[in-house]
């Protein structure tokens, strides 16, 4: 049962990490390059809207998969790692939440007004508090690696 809490722990954070890492460095350089914003922001729109829903996915896995891990070895006994990744995963969920309710709210009101420049401006925060997750995750790992 372990194991396959920790298999589906892994596979979400593979999932989450590995999809911003993509959009990042991949899709969102391309897009700019290939497409007017016109194009290209209803696009990415379209997009975040289906990778985020499931990021919501990936988060509540995580939770119940972490927390039962966590708590079966007990909060006291758990290397200082694990506490960290707990701390640090909740840092990345509220950092989410803010991301999803705020800027990715105005990109989809902006690219329905057709507000090219509101909307490239909201893309630009997300990529910025997504790179900040991105190397929050990399960090969580890394804690969990070393800290034990
Ligand atoms: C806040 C909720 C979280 C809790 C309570 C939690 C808890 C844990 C625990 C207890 C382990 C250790 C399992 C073991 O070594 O046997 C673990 C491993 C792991 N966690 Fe989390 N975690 C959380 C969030 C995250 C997040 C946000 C990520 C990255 C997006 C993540 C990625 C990983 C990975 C990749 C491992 C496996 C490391 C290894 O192979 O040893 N976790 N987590």
């Amino acid at each position: 049962m372990y194991n396959l809490m920790k298999f589906l722990h892994l596979a979400a954070a593979i999932v989450w990490l590995g999809g911003i890492t993509f959009m990042l460095f991949a899709l969102r350089p391309a897009a700019a390059e290939q497409l007017a914003p016109p194009q290209r922001l209803p696009l990415i729109a379209q997009i975040l809207q289906r990778f985020f829903t499931g990021v919501w996915g990936t988060i509540l896995v995580l939770l119940l998969t972490g927390l039962p891990m966590l708590l079966g070895v007990g909060m006291k006994k758990a290397p200082a790692g694990w506490h960290l990744m707990l701390g640090i995963g909740l840092v990345m969920f509220a950092l989410f939440g803010h991301l999803y309710f705020g800027p990715f709210r105005r990109l989809k009101q902006a690219v329905s007004g057709s507000d090219w420049l509101e909307g490239s401006r909201r893309v630009g925060q997300i990529a910025s508090l997504s790179l900040v997750n991105l190397a929050l995750g990399a960090l969580a790992i890394a804690a969990v690696i070393f800290l034990v």
